[in-house]
């Protein structure tokens, strides 16, 4: 199935090729880590170094986590030819970049398509091609480009009229593609517009090979299940080098119990979501490497035929998600969104040809084989993650 499905792409790819950028770079979703979650505007240099090192000595790195993304604050000032430079806390990118790569792992940067950055800081607005030509020479491999500032131009613009404000903000993503495709170093491009104008419709022929769904997440269960939950219906829009983002991970932040943060990366693997944790990855207990290094887990997310999950049932806080995997075989979610225990039928009726298969619970690591007796009990705010054996 590995070998169709790269035989199709590269058929794609000869005909198209926007498209052979778009499928090379992200033909799974990406992983990696970023830096905003957790250092927000504070993130330095050292932090993206350290976190370079953590990953590879957790074993991150030879789990797939490989992107190393420097989000927002690191901009400083353009000089007189319009070049941006970097800040204080960034004294040396290019440097920083070669350390990045000398340890097998590839690094991201961030901007706008707008003058400032959300944070304040300089945006790409007029400079796309200069600062996609920068972003080149330093060794960069992936962009973050976040609306920000663009969205007070696209009011003064379009006023209230929504299809024109539409095609603003995608002709400014798509001259940031092009200046990309231009400066001829291979970037994963990543929109961040918030899931405006139905940007999963458009995005992946505007050159995104990923686009945010939603407003941003947080280190809380309402906020990061009422986005993980809120997915559902988009499945038709993922694939191979083009994916929704529903934000990025809080894993090892503290703010969920373990559980939480199980249905947090059960989730996002079922999405085929960028896994990109948004943790201190030099202090991480063994609990959250395993959530964040359980194999099975990222294998779900990684699966070549890049199906995203759908809701199969619910009923209250139940849900049941289905996804099909390469090689015939599916997985099966049983979450429990609810504030008590909950046992689960497993539903046999809308998983009919799983009668009597072997499963695997991919965080016990047990075997279990449903049938029409079967409970499955689910912890509050927990999940039960089978795989077809
Ligand atoms: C937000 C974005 C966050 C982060 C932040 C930086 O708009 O959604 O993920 O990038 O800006 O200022």
């Amino acid at each position: 199935m590995k070998k169709i499905c790269a035989l199709v792409l590269g058929l794609l790819g000869a005909m198209n090729p926007l498209f052979a950028q778009r499928s090379n770079v992200s033909a799974t979703p990406p992983m990696g880590w970023n830096s905003w979650n957790h250092f927000a505007e504070k993130v330095t240099e050292a932090d993206v170094r350290a976190a370079a090192d953590a990953l590879v000595s957790s074993g991150m790195r030879d789990a797939g986590y490989v992107y190393v993304n420097i989000d927002d604050t690191w901009e400083g000032k353009r000089d007189a030819q319009g070049v941006i430079h970097t800040n204080d806390k960034f004294p040396d990118m290019k440097g920083l970049a070669d350390y990045v790569h000398s340890k097998g792992l590839k690094l991201g940067i961030y901007s706008s398509p707008g003058p400032s950055t959300c944070a304040g800081y300089e945006g790409s607005y007029g400079h796309e091609d200069e600062d996609a030509r920068t972003y080149a020479a330093w060794g960069i491999d992936y962009l973050k480009y976040d609306q920000c500032s663009f969205g007070d131009i696209i009011e003064q613009q379009a006023g209230g009229d929504q299809d024109k404000a539409a095609s603003i903000q995608r002709a400014a993503y798509e001259k940031m593609h092009q200046a990309i495709m231009k400066a001829g170093r291979p970037m994963v491009y990543s929109f961040c517009q918030y899931g405006l104008y139905a940007v999963w419709q458009w995005g992946p022929d505007a050159g995104a090979n990923l686009w945010r769904t939603t407003g941003d997440i947080s280190d809380h269960w309402d906020r990061m299940s009422l986005i993980g939950f809120d997915q559902d219906g988009l499945e038709k829009f993922a694939g191979p080098g083009h994916w929704n983002d529903p934000d990025m991970l809080e894993i090892g932040n503290g703010g969920m119990t373990r559980s939480e943060y199980e249905v947090h990366m059960s989730l996002w693997a079922m999405l085929s979501a960028p896994l990109l944790a948004g943790n201190d990855l030099s202090k991480m207990t063994p609990e959250t490497k395993s959530i964040l290094m359980n194999r099975d887990v990222i294998a779900v997310d990684q699966d070549p035929l890049g199906h995203q999950a759908k809701r199969l049932w619910v009923e209250g806080p139940m849900e049941i998600w289905g996804k099909d995997l390469s090689g015939g075989r599916r997985v099966i979610a049983y979450f429990n969104r609810g504030e008590a225990a909950f046992d689960f039928d497993p539903r046999l009726s809308i998983l009919a040809p799983l009668h009597g298969v072997r499963f695997k619970d991919l965080w016990s690591g047990n075997t279990i084989v449903l049938n029409e007796k079967s409970r499955l009990l689910v912890p509050r705010h927990g999940v039960l993650l089978l795989r077809q054996q």
